[in-house]
């Protein structure tokens, strides 16, 4: 199947860089989100990810003008229906995620294939519950999306080889590399990468050691990009304790319970960057462990 047009559900952290990369790939893009200001604030952190693209002469001003040309931001969910390709890109929240699908159902294109972005849900049920589970599959991106080289594929158990085939194609194009994943809880990366932060919060709740010094020894000693609990501000504490959830819940096993202290963190309403605070502070000039 020819994919030209791509359905992004959702104008948040993943669901704004899987639209750049899309529109900078040549697909025309139809950008939902239920708020304005979300759409809004999407298309400008776009254009200011594109801008430095061209700084860096990784893309010309061209590509730039073309890829923000072919993104259209609508808060209307229907106008994302006839696109060839949906990736619901919303909340982690699996109620959400269903009514998402429920309401595009009835005004969905005969063989547009519906995708979750989801990092941990399954596939497999969210598809049980539309009209074309054999449409249906993961399609995760990492973040920040524009940077990161995977994609995880994740079939679902009625996924059929022709859409899977289809979004491999799509990521072929992007310029990404696709790692196909079976449908259990948290796929690959989450499930490796989630345990790993959960036991870095441990090993601050537990006083093995300082923001600081669990970050500076993950970076220096490990030769990670970014420390453990940075790296969980970065993806955002309410979706590091949902994925803690569905690996706890999905897997009954001990080992994935998640550490009291994120949970407090989120309760605390300090999610990580997007709000300014989480393991650190982020709302003066460099960011300052908060504890
Ligand atoms: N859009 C476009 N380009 C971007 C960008 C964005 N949003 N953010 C960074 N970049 C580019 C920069 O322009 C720069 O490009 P050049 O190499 O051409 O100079 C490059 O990325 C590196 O950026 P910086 O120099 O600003 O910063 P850095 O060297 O500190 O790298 C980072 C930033 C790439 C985020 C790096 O710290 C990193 O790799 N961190 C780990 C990220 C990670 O693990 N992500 C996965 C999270 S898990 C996940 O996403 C799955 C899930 O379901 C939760």
């Amino acid at each position: 199947m020819t994919v030209n047009s791509i359905g992004v559900v959702g104008a948040g952290q993943m669901g704004n860089g899987i639209a750049h990369v899309m529109a900078l790939a040549g697909y025309d893009v139809v950008l939902n989100d239920i708020s304005e200001d979300a759409l809004q604030r999407a298309i400008t952190l776009i254009e200011r990810n594109l801008d430095r693209q061209v700084s860096r002469e990784k893309i010309t001003q061209t590509d730039r003008d073309q890829a923000m040309a072919r993104i259209v931001i609508t808060q209307e969910l229907p106008q994302v229906a006839q696109t060839d390709l949906i990736i619901e890109a919303a909340t982690e929240e699996e109620a959400i995620k269903q009514k998402i699908f429920d309401s595009l159902l009835p005004h969905l294109g005969e063989n547009t294939i519906l995708t979750s972005n989801t990092s941990s849900i399954s596939i497999t049920r969210l598809a049980s519950r539309t009209d074309r589970p054999e449409k249906f599959m993961g399609f995760h991106f990492m973040n920040p999306v524009p940077v990161m080289q995977l994609v995880e594929l994740i079939r679902g158990i009625a996924t059929d080889k022709e859409t899977y085939d289809t979004c491999l194609g799509v990521v072929e194009k992007l310029g990404k590399t696709a790692a196909s994943a079976e449908d259990f809880p948290a796929f690959i990366v989450n499930r490796i990468l989630m345990p790993m932060i959960n036991e870095a919060v441990y090993t601050l709740y537990e006083g093995v050691g300082n923001v600081n010094s669990i970050d500076q020894s993950m970076k220096l000693g490990a030769n990670h990009p970014m420390g453990p609990l940075e790296l969980a501000d970065f993806i955002g504490l309410d979706t590091c304790l949902a994925i803690m959830n569905v690996l706890h819940d999905g897997l009954a096993d001990t080992k994935y319970r998640p550490c009291p202290l994120l949970t407090k963190y989120v309760e605390a309403g300090w999610l990580g960057r997007k709000t300014q605070r989480g393991f650190y502070d982020y709302r003066g000039d460099t960011p300052v462990p908060t504890r």
